[in-house]
């Protein structure tokens, strides 16, 4: 592979993929306890098993590379590495993901690892999580473990996946442990820590002469107000800040971003925390790539009348609901009576992919940015001949890819695109049913046998036109 290829592969996540929740000397993670038994867990599922990824990694890494990919994104999950989020290290956590990583490379897989993907150790969950401000040396700590461990093969890290979608989760929706609901000064505080944890562990990576780079994974929330918004630049201000400055700015620029100071303490939202220290930090941390999780854009528009509430469907067709939130005095999210929305209500809206590069690259410059996710949840079932024609899949990636090489077309430094996922996998409080897989796995035959859908096919074809038109000169 020559040293500039892009990268095409796909993403998981451990939780999501690994099941063996208790094998080898793993520890419980926040999501474990939250789903055996927690009354919010609504769907009943848990990740125990999933599509046991621990024992079929080798069988999942194979259909990769058959499939063309030269890259596979998969986070390390904290408990299985410190059973008890700080202290002892558990060899047998270190064994399997030298295993995962040396096979990757010996299939030619770039292997592209996230520290943190929503799970935390159970022992730290219960000190308070990111809302505790030891979390960011419990972070810095587990993080110098993994770059000790597994740095001198992995050379593209991730610090924390999707860090505000986790706070929003866990303290807005409460959908996620430890499932506090519209709870502004837990969210921007865990967002302040995650930042503060995040920059630290960068510094750390730099300092330890490494010869790979460093980043950290926002989900895209590309905003955008409807034409009859009141005072739009406004909204568009107030959004920015909830949903991707507090992230971009300390990481890509090192700074916090101006207006949060005096955003948070106009509304009466707690900034205590906030420590002069921290902008030495962040000046340390900053990220050598940006990873972009794509999936929808925020459409926003003004709400001053009514309550403040946040809605979201983990019922999918069940369940008539919409992805959103409204804020008031800030602003809240609408429809586009133009653009589709998957069944689980969210917007599928293929043009945010090139409007988010082009607002990264308007607002930071020249950072390289890789497509961390993007890809489509559904429910299926596989046709008398086992095959599963997931077309819609195939329709939605290739516009949202399409819109990814326009904006490579008009300047933005991409380096590379993962399909969330690679095979079906587990889908947080969702379960089961909502599949993203390029792969179909049985999730009611205990040998969790894989079958390559349609889409399998087209992303490899994809991968091969790609590199013939544009790599092979
Ligand atoms: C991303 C997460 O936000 O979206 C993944 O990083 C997640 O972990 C994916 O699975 C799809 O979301 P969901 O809730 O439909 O599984």
């Amino acid at each position: 592979m020559s040293a500039d290829a892009f990268l095409w592969g796909g993403a998981t996540a451990s939780y999501q993929c690994e099941g063996a929740w208790n094998e080898d000397g793993k520890g419980l993670g926040e999501w474990d306890v939250f789903s055996h038994g927690n009354p919010l867990n609504i769907n009943g599922a848990t990740g125990d098993v999933s599509c046991d990824f621990y024992h079929h990694f080798r069988e999942d890494i194979d259909m990769m590379a058959s499939g063309s990919q030269n890259t596979f994104r998969f986070s390390i999950s904290w408990s299985r590495i410190l059973p008890e989020g700080t202290g002892k290290v558990n060899e047998k956590g270190i064994d399997f993901y030298n295993s995962v990583i040396d096979y990757c490379l010996e299939k030619g897989l770039e292997p592209n690892v996230t520290l943190f993907h929503y799970d935390l150790p159970n022992a730290i969950a219960e000190k308070g999580g990111f809302a505790n401000r030891e979390t960011i040396d419990d972070f810095v700590a587990y993080a110098r473990v993994c770059f000790e461990a597994f740095g001198d093969r992995v050379k593209l890290w991730a610090t924390i996946n999707e860090p505000r979608y986790y706070a929003y989760c866990s303290n807005m929706v409460g959908n996620y442990p430890p499932n506090h609901s519209l709870d502004f000064d837990r969210y921007f505080k865990v967002c302040y820590h995650e930042a503060v944890a995040s920059a630290k562990a960068v510094a750390l990576y730099h300092s330890m002469g490494l010869t790979g780079q460093i980043g950290i994974v926002i989900d895209s929330c590309n905003v955008e107000t409807s034409p009859e918004t009141r005072e739009p630049e406004l909204i568009k201000l107030k959004a920015d800040l909830f949903y991707d400055q507090l992230v971009l700015d300390t990481s890509i620029r090192g700074e916090l971003p101006g207006a949060l100071v005096p955003f948070l303490r106009e509304n009466d939202i707690d900034t205590s925390y906030i420590k002069f220290e921290d902008m030495l930090t962040f000046q340390r941390g900053k990220i050598d790539f940006l990873g972009l999780n794509v999936y929808n854009r925020m459409y926003l528009t003004d709400y001053s009348e009514g309550e403040t509430e946040v809605f979201h469907n983990n019922r999918g067709a069940w369940s008539k609901k919409k992805e959103g939130i409204r804020i008031k005095d800030w602003f809240e999210t609408t429809d586009d009576p133009n653009t589709k929305r998957n069944l689980w209500g969210r917007e599928i809206y293929p043009k945010c992919m090139y409007n988010a590069l082009m607002e990264i690259r308007g607002r930071y410059g020249d950072i390289p940015v890789y497509i961390t996710e993007n890809g489509h949840g559904c429910y299926e079932t596989p046709g008398p001949d086992g095959r599963v024609e997931d077309d819609d899949r195939i329709d939605m990636m290739q516009g949202y890819i399409d819109n990814m090489i326009k904006a490579m077309d008009d300047g933005c430094n991409v380096k590379g695109y993962y399909a969330w996922s690679p095979m079906d996998l587990y889908s947080w409080v969702n379960g089961y049913e909502k599949r993203y897989g390029l792969v179909y796995v049985d999730f009611d035959d205990p040998a969790r046998p894989r079958t390559p859908k349609k889409s399998y096919y087209w992303y490899k074809q994809l991968i091969e036109d790609y590199r013939h038109d544009r790599e092979s000169q």
